[in-house]
């Protein structure tokens, strides 16, 4: 049986195949565009090889789109046929595969978490447990806190070492260790510039201190600097315009916008977060963002039944809303009070924080602003459920403390205020809001 690159073993005798899956794996840790084509690679070299069925079967996930999970399937069949339940490794992938492709992101976590166990220096395992099953369940300490327990097994001479700190920056950050966060997300770029989500470890540990000059320095690239890395290149360049919203330079986010986080329309869910987060905070800030909502929403409207995170459908809640789309809104309310009423843990999702947050959203768009303090407030506790970054999760603070503004609820809104010059203080937002309150 051949090894991969960290010498852990590999299902197949096929030297192309095996030679294919650690490029897939490796371009996949650039963000290139070009992975999910290697791992295709080593499928036509090894049908049989079931890491190299569930590494393209990973990927597609990533995607977080419904209409794909009857292609995983495909691959997750293949994987079986090939005896993945008996393999050492492969068992612990097939486990948590199944539980992702049946969006059970608990019982996924816990499959890798037993992975991970005995087998840590696998390092595509770590990238979908932190990705899928933690960071879009918003758990926050266990991003740190997985990537801590395989620490033991990786050091300077362990092939990937730097991806490795890109992970475990990411995981100090969101757990608020921020000194530990900058030191493993600088190292990780030092080591290898082309890893991309140690850069964004960092913009988003700059993000949290309000360092905002130098957020807009550390990303510094030309325009087609990640022009191969879609779509997360899109997400750093989102990164780069709260910089600019944060600083007050509204021109300069909405210029981001139009060339680099959403130059053309496209449905896929993290350019629908990236564009809906942005322009619902320059609304915030009282810019006129034109047809842009609209341009978004006629997207949305494509995907409003296909989202596999309540996060997307948050986001995609304010898009058919500020753009005026009653019958999508509609729609796209049904589809999530559907899932809401279909038993397990995606259901109690949506039924405790997705729809509670959507109508919230609603209500704030058909200006009844009281109702959407009222909805904001009582999931407050949920809110992180939804998943994705404190970063990301930041608009739906924004939203709160802009309805309590607008609903004239005084004292609320200074609390919040008080809450948020005291998080963000060099954020020209708060003193935004305070203009707003005591006019
Ligand atoms: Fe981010």
């Amino acid at each position: 049986m051949l090894t991969d690159v960290r010498g852990y073993p590999i299902d197949t005798e096929n030297a192309a195949a095996a030679a294919a899956f650690d490029q897939a794996i490796a371009r996949f840790f650039e963000f290139r565009l070009d992975a999910p084509a290697l791992a295709d690679l080593a499928i036509e070299a090894d049908p049989n090889c079931a890491l190299a069925q569930m590494t393209k079967a990973f990927m597609l996930l990533g995607a977080q789109s419904r209409r794909l999970l009857p292609v995983v399937a495909e691959h997750v069949a293949a994987a079986e046929r090939s005896g993945a339940g008996r393999h050492p490794r492969a068992r612990g992938w097939l486990a948590g595969l199944k539980a992702l492709n049946a969006n059970d992101l608990p019982r996924a976590a816990a499959a890798f978490r037993a992975h991970l166990t005995d087998w840590p220096r696998d390092l595509f395992i770590m990238k979908q447990m932190q990705q899928q099953t933690l960071f879009w369940r918003g758990l926050s300490l266990e991003l740190r806190d997985s990537m801590l327990r395989v620490r033991h097994a990786w050091d300077e001479s362990v092939p990937g070492y730097a991806h490795y700190l890109g992970l475990l920056a990411f995981g100090y950050e969101e757990a608020g260790d921020y000194v530990a966060a900058e030191r493993a997300g600088r190292a990780c770029v030092e080591r290898a510039p082309d890893d991309i989500w140690g850069i964004h470890s960092v913009a988003h540990v700059l993000e949290m201190q309000g360092r905002h000059r130098e957020g807009i320095a550390w990303m510094d690239y030309p325009a087609d600097a990640w022009a191969d890395r879609a779509p997360l290149a899109r997400h750093l360049w989102w990164h780069k315009s709260l910089f600019h919203w944060d600083s007050g330079d509204y021109e300069g986010a909405l210029a981001l916008l139009d060339r680099s986080i959403y130059p053309e329309p496209t449905a896929l869910y993290i350019d629908i977060q990236n564009a809906a987060a942005l322009l619902w905070r320059l609304e915030f800030a009282g810019v006129d963002v034109g047809d842009r909502w609209r341009v978004l929403a006629e997207q949305a409207e494509t995907v409003l039944d296909d989202q596999m995170l309540g996060f997307t459908d948050s986001h995609i809640a304010v898009t058919l809303a500020r753009a005026g789309r009653g019958e999508a809104l509609a729609r796209h309310r049904q589809v999530l009070a559907e899932r809401a009423d279909s038993g397990g843990w995606a259901a109690a999702l949506t039924a405790e924080a997705t729809l509670p947050v959507a109508d919230a959203i609603h209500a704030y768009c058909n200006g009844d602003y009281d109702r959407a303090v009222e909805g904001l407030l009582a999931v407050r506790e949920e809110w992180s459920r939804l998943g994705g970054s404190h970063a990301q999760r930041d608009l739906y603070a924004q939203a709160l403390i802009d309805s309590a503004v607008k609903a004239g609820r005084t004292t609320l809104a200074e609390a919040l205020l008080a809450e948020r010059s005291a998080l963000h203080p060099t954020s020209r937002g708060v003193a935004y809001w305070r203009a707003q309150l005591a006019a």
